[in-house]
């Protein structure tokens, strides 16, 4: 509470002052204070504190207001009145979440604690995810697990998001891909257009497509695209590993239209990774099963440890989300040791290629340099050492048997693993990084930029104001210097 000596001092401070607007610092906030239990004294201080750090704070409730503070903890009188307002997507807080940002000098993240749940039966019909609070446009202030109450429109839109992809066409990209992981946030399912309406990041175009569901049962227009000779192509040839977009559309525009094609025609060079997608295709392309993963979770461990006993081994990407099958399987390993790590990496795979399961290696040395780290790029890709492999699993390891198709007797199969080996120092990062969601990582990190000014990837986390790295030796660290409420791995499903 704002009772304490230090607020009062600071309160004459700004009675005395002479009164003058603020400058705002914090341009998407825009508080109102509820005189109701406050009284008029007490708010006109808290109205003046507020803005004396920054804050843009409404003398009147209107529709421009994000934030609504209350200390009413009559929370059924207070949403009675907000209801009459019809303001359904503002914040609606409790005095904790304000005394907070007033001594952190800025907004601090939503918790729960902060909330001031509704009471009132009809208000929770409404669309909002959880009464009293609005849906984020950044997926990193989602919860999103892995079940997913609106598949029919989301797999819809990640074929336009892949279309427009293959047409190096960013912009709609993205914006579909975007639209996709806000209805996988939401824990019911959209049964009408209405209840889609407050939801961020749905254009007309994302609308239409719900619209043509909802009533046709599916979408035309998607149809068209999976239907398309070039999607189609396209999508059949960057399902081999090592075969990327750029190379697909090459193969298309030679005008091949099939593996037998592209494998017969004398122009086309496959690389080492080519040949091995084309070799382990039909194993590779089959999602890997939780068991397979925990199976092959044991080989790495073991591989490791024979090693380095003191090393870590972490499950990362999907697995680590809880998903129930991946295309591959993702480990982050380090050593204590400082400078051990590269090294324990080319070690581990000697080990594995002992026991002949190495079915292909492509190892990536580090080209990490700490002592360049300010003149970084802050881009996608990490510098970190790593190693792209495709291993052989023996039904035998697996509890329950392999995931593989039905008639298949050899007895093993081919899985891609990747493993990525950080300095201790980066771990936090480097796992942050690797657990994904791809669209939570884009959006964490155009959170840190846009929100924060601060840049983040899979190395480091930098505030561009104070210009200094910032330390961090768990994810939970990495959330709170960018002012976010911890989101669990298996929430980062967006
Ligand atoms: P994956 O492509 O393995 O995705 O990358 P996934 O989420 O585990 O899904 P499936 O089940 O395998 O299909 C895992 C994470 O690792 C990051 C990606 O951005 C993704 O978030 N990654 C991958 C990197 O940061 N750097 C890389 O070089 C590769
Ligand atoms: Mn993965």
């Amino acid at each position: 509470m704002l009772r304490a000596p230090a607020a009062r001092k600071r309160s004459r401070a700004v009675e005395v002052g002479v009164p003058r607007r603020e400058e705002v610092k914090f341009e998407d906030v825009r508080l109102f204070l509820v005189e109701r239990k406050m009284g008029r004294s007490r708010r006109s201080f808290l109205t003046q504190l507020a803005r004396s750090k920054g804050f843009a704070v409404e003398d009147v409730l209107s529709d421009e207001v994000t934030h609504v503070v209350s200390e009413d903890n009559q929370a059924s009188s207070l949403w009675t009145w907000l209801k009459q307002k019809n303001l359904p997507n503002v914040h609606v807080l409790d005095i904790s979440w304000f005394t907070d940002s007033m001594r952190e000098g800025r907004p601090v993240a939503m918790e729960t604690r902060h909330l001031i749940q509704d009471t009132l039966p009809t208000w929770a019909e409404r669309s909002t995810p959880t009464p009293g609070t609005s849906v984020s446009q950044y997926a990193c202030q989602r919860r999103t697990t892995t079940e997913n109450n609106n598949k029919i429109f989301t797999d819809a839109l990640e074929v336009l998001a892949e279309s427009y992809e293959f047409n190096e066409n960013e912009g709609p990209c993205l914006a579909f891909r975007r639209a996709a992981s806000v209805l996988k946030s939401l824990p019911w399912a959209v049964q009408n257009l209405g209840a889609t309406q407050g939801l961020p990041c749905l254009g007309e175009h994302t609308k239409a497509i719900i619209e043509e569901i909802l009533q046709h049962g599916r979408s035309f227009e998607v149809e068209k695209m999976l239907s398309d000779e070039r999607y189609q192509t396209l999508k059949l040839f960057t399902s081999v590993f090592g075969v990327g977009p750029k190379t697909a559309e090459k193969w298309y525009r030679r005008g091949l239209r099939s593996f037998s094609a592209a494998l017969a025609d004398r122009s086309v060079h496959l690389n080492r990774m080519q040949q091995s997608g084309f070799l382990h295709y039909g194993d590779i392309s089959r999602a890997v099963s939780k068991a397979e993963a925990q199976s092959l979770r044991n080989i790495i461990d073991e591989a490791v440890h024979a090693i380095t006993p003191t090393a870590i081994v972490a499950v990362t990407g999907g697995f680590r989300r809880g998903k129930e099958f991946g295309h591959d399987v993702d480990f982050i390993v380090s050593s204590p040791e400082a400078g051990e790590e590269e090294r324990l990496l080319e070690d581990v795979i000697d080990g594995l290629k002992k026991q002949h399961i190495v079915l292909f290696c492509d190892y990536q040395a580090s080209t990490f340099d700490i002592t360049k780290l300010p003149s970084h790029s802050f881009d996608a890709m990490d510098h970190f050492a790593k190693c792209f492999l495709i291993l052989r699993l023996e039904a035998s390891q697996v509890e329950g048997g392999l995931h593989c198709a039905e008639g298949d007797r050899r007895g093993w199969r081919a899985v891609r693993v990747d493993l990525v080996s950080p300095p201790m120092d980066r771990y936090a990062y480097a796992l942050l990084g690797w657990t994904g969601s791809r669209q939570f990582e884009r959006d964490l990190r155009r959170f840190a930029r846009l929100k924060r000014g601060m840049l983040l990837d899979n190395h480091a986390l930098y505030d561009k104001t104070k210009k200094e790295f910032l330390a961090a030796t768990t994810e939970k660290d990495i959330f709170a210097h960018l002012g976010l409420e911890y989101i669990e791995p298996w929430q980062r499903n967006a």
